[in-house]
């Protein structure tokens, strides 16, 4: 896959999306964002692909948000339409992919690219890496998700200071408030989420796909985490997956799992 803003790699079932703009810190501009839709569609329906990473080019930002030169002259119905089409493009459709999604920070992941990684499945630090939502400070709120995934992953009254006084967390500190699941060594970074990767692989990807959906269903308006999770383990009886992994446990062999 070629683009002018994304470096995508693949290998050995693990794809590898780098926003590369670092001369920006990766900020978020409509080209970008544009392409990220495009990339994660892509290995969405690539069945080589079963798990997919996310980081910025260069040591000093994941991304540093939305492009902000691009939107400083928008008036509230372009503000709104900005919003709109970054979470359906981008936001919406990392958070709903099939298969798992994991943001590896290396640096600033401020504004939209805190809402980036948020909307990834999980998160992993390096020890480096700063994450808040400043846009109060540029008289806006977050606009790509930002208060309700953030409130989601810290809880309201964290949500609620972070938001409000637009100030940054280390990676320690994302660590402990529950933002981020590990915080490990620059270097140690994208091994580290091979690593999980790889584990991840070994199980049903249709099972998977059928975790991720029941437990985003208990985060949305309007569905039923509960009934979702009823349909998801009653539809999982009617897969390969569940043969192959139940008869590889009582054969006391490993499972080799298709995603059918
Ligand atoms: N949008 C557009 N350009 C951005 C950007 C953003 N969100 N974040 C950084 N950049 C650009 C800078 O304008 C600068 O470009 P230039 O060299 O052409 O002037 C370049 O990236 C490097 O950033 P710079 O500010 O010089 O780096 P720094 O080390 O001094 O500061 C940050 C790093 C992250 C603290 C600072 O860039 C920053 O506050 N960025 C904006 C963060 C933000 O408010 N994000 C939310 C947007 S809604």
């Amino acid at each position: 896959m070629k683009f002018e803003n994304l470096v995508v790699k693949q290998n050995s079932g693990i794809a590898m999306i780098t926003i590369n703009r670092p001369a920006k810190l990766n900020a978020l501009n409509k080209a970008t964002i544009e392409e990220l839709n495009q990339a994660f569609t892509k290995l969405e329906d690539d069945s080589e692909v079963r798990v997919i990473l996310i980081t910025g080019a260069g040591d000093k930002a994941f991304v540093a948000g939305a492009d902000i030169s691009e939107f400083a002259s928008f008036n509230a119905k372009e503000g709104a339409e900005l919003a709109a089409q970054g979470q359906k493009k981008l936001f919406d459709t990392v958070e709903n992919l099939k298969k798992p999604v994991i943001a590896a920070v290396n640096g600033f992941a401020l504004g939209g690219g805190l809402e980036l990684a948020m909307a990834c499945h999980f998160r992993v630090a390096s020890f480096t890496a700063k994450m808040g939502l400043p846009e109060t400070s540029l008289g806006l709120i977050p606009g790509y998700g930002g208060t309700q995934r953030l409130a989601h992953l810290v809880g309201k009254g964290k949500a609620m200071e972070m938001i409000m006084t637009a100030g940054m967390l280390s990676a320690d500190e994302a660590n402990s408030w529950g933002l981020v699941n590990h915080v490990v060594e620059p270097d140690e970074l994208t091994e580290t989420c091979v690593n999980l990767a790889q584990k991840i692989m070994k199980n049903s990807p249709r099972a998977i796909e059928g975790a991720i959906r029941s437990i985003n269903a208990g985060f949305k308006d309007g569905e039923d985490g509960y009934a979702t999770e009823i349909k998801e383990f009653g539809a999982c009886f009617g897969t390969e997956d569940f043969k192959e992994g139940t008869s590889a446990f009582l054969n006391k062999r490993k499972a080799e799992f298709k995603g059918k």
